[in-house]
């Protein structure tokens, strides 16, 4: 053992301090040797140790290894760790001491190189603009983060009193021995509060397996807004790419942040980092600093307008707060210069999916700064999107079945259509609005509900009235559907061109839904103050219109034969639109066929070839709903996009996640609960990608929103009948079917037909 010599150079750490000893005599000697034998019998495990530990890795003895591997039994920050994975530890861990209270041991935003233990000592744990957060004891560790996460350091660590002791293991052994055994959770916390906790993404794969982007990361389970915010501008490197995990964290944040940080608190967060000046350095890497975080802050900023677009019209906190951003980054000489060289290039490559965005009139009429997203760019076909500052008619029906049509907000609450109904003549102040069915019930409605116009189901109309006279309200004769069906129109169409326009108006309506549209349904009508989802409902409206026109037709084609014939087109368009991959249309057509009122019209079935019938089997095993709809499931994986989805069963995947996941865990945001809502609604985005869409010639986006009212609307049967062969003859048809969706009453005529 070369004890002494490694003594020799450890002396500092055994010498007492004090003035030179004076001569001694050989009995004082011996004593003082006795002494210092004893002493050394005391201390000498850590004396021993701390030689060990000072030695280079490769030269250290079993002995040593030993011993270094019993003092990490110890040790808190590994106590979660295997005994085997001490003993490699044992081998790589480096002895850093430190003298100076005030020594910064690293600086935010400083690439990360060590994970360190604290052996003897504190520190203090600093971020900018937030100063001291937190402060770590002997026996705790940081510094994991930014080596996990491949990320810059989150924080600054300052040593809080002389003579600290770490012991510190670098990357690459970090990389080799811990990373994958890790402690699954980590807490940050600030001021004695737990504001982060993050987990060890474990996707199962062994070190076999070749490394996959995302693996082995910690990801954010639950925390403070703010703090959330800050680990993402963090994890913002300027160049990364698409694929990278950061941009989904940044994509999972934009989509759901409304959820739990208004637009107001996310924009006063973000002029707050702007602003924030880091406390030590040199000018120069103050300066980088800076130049570095306000970049990440418009690269969010740009991707935040990008995403939401004009949804960021009617909000005056974003409006105000996107012309101070582009003010302040005016007056930053070194930053606009940088903007000026990177943004033109960067822009074509890094957008996330713009439902139907345009920058705000107030941003476009200034000079678009550099930075913003092109904003001319709405998704095809997305011209009949409604928006929320959109006036959408509201057809108000009296009691006398005369109807009223307002002009007002598609966010309006009930208040403020009773409000502008005060305006007109004849309105009572006891009236009340109700929404009534095609089978004459009547719901009221709350004087805080919102948009009610664009959520009535599908023969649904608002009716003004009375308290006392709710009982007697009739639906209105549109309401009832056709008397008539159009059978022998649908006769000159061929099934694939009747899927092919279906398809064509089912895309415009599909590319108008924003991916917030679904998040916001999940969570109900109090968070649509100033969303909203009209475009969502009118598109779950148009698969319920799809099923009862099937129903509708069959049921009003009184004569056997041409009944069987247009049963055999419907199942030959469920096959179209499943070939022409619209799978929400070709759902909607199948439960059309497999609702009672058609099912059980056996003569006409019978009537069908058995080649008709065995297709129509093989479409309905696509329905099957075991295993919560696995064979659907899988078929979809397996379709590459542009494809349009069974959009009940996207609803119902986000509401079991809202349903099943508090938002809140112990005070803080349940982010990966926002993480499956985000994944959900990017659902969309994956399916309009490469979309190449043939759309079928659209009206101007006003008289779009003119025709759904007229959809609402029941015109006679002649209006929607198809008399030609003409495909113009066909979109209008398509756009404007008529339905019976009272059940009752499509039993009734199916019984009449085979009793
Ligand atoms: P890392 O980002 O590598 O470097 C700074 C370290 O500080 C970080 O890892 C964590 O280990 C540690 N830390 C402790 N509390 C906090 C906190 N509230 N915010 C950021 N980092 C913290």
């Amino acid at each position: 053992m070369k004890v002494p010599s490694a003594m020799d150079r450890d002396a500092q750490f055994y010498r007492f301090p004090g003035p030179e000893p004076e001569p001694m005599g050989a009995h004082e000697m011996e004593e003082e040797l006795a002494e210092a034998v004893a002493l050394l019998s005391q201390r000498g495990p850590d004396a021993l140790l701390t030689v060990a530990l000072r030695k280079p890795p490769g030269q250290r003895t079993d002995e040593e290894l030993d011993l270094i591997f019993e003092e990490l039994l110890h040790i808190k920050a590994v106590a979660h760790l295997s005994n085997s994975v001490k003993r490699e530890l044992a081998a790589v861990l480096l002895f850093e001491p430190h003298s100076k209270a005030g020594t910064v041991l690293f600086s935010q935003g400083d690439k990360g190189t060590s994970w360190y233990i604290i052996w003897k000592g504190s520190v203090n744990v600093v971020t900018h603009g937030k100063g001291l957060v937190t402060t770590l004891h002997e026996g705790d560790d940081f510094g994991q983060l930014a080596l996990v996460n491949d990320a810059p350091r989150a924080a600054t660590i300052i040593l809080r009193e002389d003579n600290c002791h770490f012991l510190r293991v670098d990357k690459q052994d970090f990389n080799r021995i811990i990373k994958d055994v890790e402690a699954k959770t980590m807490r940050l916390e600030e001021h004695g509060k737990v504001v982060l906790v993050l987990e060890r993404a474990s996707q199962g794969a062994g070190p076999s397996r070749p490394p996959t982007p995302g693996r082995n990361r910690y990801t954010v389970m639950s925390g403070t807004p703010e703090k959330i915010l800050e680990l993402l501008l963090e994890a913002m490197g300027p160049d990364s790419s698409a694929h990278d995990p950061t941009e989904t964290f940044l994509s999972d944040f934009l989509l759901t942040h409304r959820v739990f940080m208004p637009s107001a608190q996310l924009c006063a967060a973000l002029l707050h980092h702007f602003h924030a000046e880091p406390a030590g350095g040199s000018e120069q890497e103050r300066s980088t600093y800076i130049c570095n975080k306000r970049q990440q802050i418009l690269r969010l900023v740009s991707q935040w307008v990008a995403l939401y677009g004009s949804m960021l019209h009617t909000d005056p906190v974003a409006t105000s707060f996107l012309q101070k951003l582009s003010d302040l980054v005016g007056r930053d000489a070194r930053l606009s210069n940088l903007l000026r060289e990177q943004w033109p290039e960067r822009r074509r490559h890094h957008r996330l999916e713009n439902g139907c965005g345009n920058a705000s009139p107030q941003m476009k009429a200034r000079n678009l700064p550099v930075w913003l997203p092109n904003q001319d760019e709405p998704l095809p076909g997305s011209s009949c999107a409604i928006r929320v500052g959109d006036k959408v008619p509201y057809d108000i029906c009296l009691p006398d079945h005369s109807v009223l049509t307002l002009q007002l907000p598609v966010t309006a609450s009930v208040r403020e259509v009773m409000a502008a109904l005060a305006q007109e003549d004849g309105w009572t102040k006891e009236q009340v609005l109700v929404k009534v069915n095609s089978a004459g019930d009547a719901i009221g409605l709350q004087p805080d509900a919102r948009g009610v116009a664009t959520s009535l189901g599908l023969n649904e109309r608002l009716f003004v009235v009375n308290p006392q006279e709710v009982h007697e309200l009739t639906p209105h004769p549109d309401q009832l559907g056709p008397t008539v069906g159009s059978a022998e129109g649908l006769d000159l169409v061929s099934a694939k061109d009747l899927a092919g326009q279906l398809t064509d108006h089912d895309w415009s309506l599909f590319n108008s839904i924003h991916q917030v549209e679904l998040i916001y349904y999940a969570l109900g009508p109090q968070h649509l103050r100033d969303v909203t989802t009209a475009n969502l409902e009118r598109f779950m409206r148009r698969f319920n219109e799809l099923q009862y026109w099937v129903a509708t037709e069959l049921c009003l084609c009184p004569v056997p034969g041409p009944r069987a014939q247009l049963l055999r087109k419907f199942i030959k368009l469920a096959a179209h639109l499943k070939e022409q991959k619209n799978l929400n249309s070709f759902f909607a057509v199948m439960f059309g066929l497999s609702n009672s009122a058609i099912s059980r019209l056996a003569h006409t079935w019978e009537r069908l070839p058995h080649k008709v019938r065995k297709l129509y089997s093989a479409l309905e095993r696509l329905l099957d709903p075991s295993w919560n709809h696995r064979v659907y499931r899988l078929a979809l994986a397996k379709l590459s996009p542009p494809v349009i989805p069974f959009m009940p069963l996207l609803l119902k995947d986000m509401t079991f996640i809202h349903e099943g996941n508090h938002t809140l865990v112990e005070n803080l945001i349940n982010f990966e609960k926002m993480r499956m809502m985000a994944r959900a609604a990017r659902m969309l985005h994956h399916c309009r990608s490469h979309n190449p869409v043939p759309l079928s010639p659209l009206r101007s986006r006003v008289s779009h929103l003119h025709e759904d009212s007229q959809v609402a609307r029941i015109s006679t049967c002649s209006e929607q009948s198809l008399s030609t062969r003409s495909p113009a003859s066909t979109w209008a048809y398509v756009q404007q079917l008529k339905v019976i969706d009272n059940q009752r009453e499509l039993s009734r005529l199916s019984r009449e037909l085979e009793p």
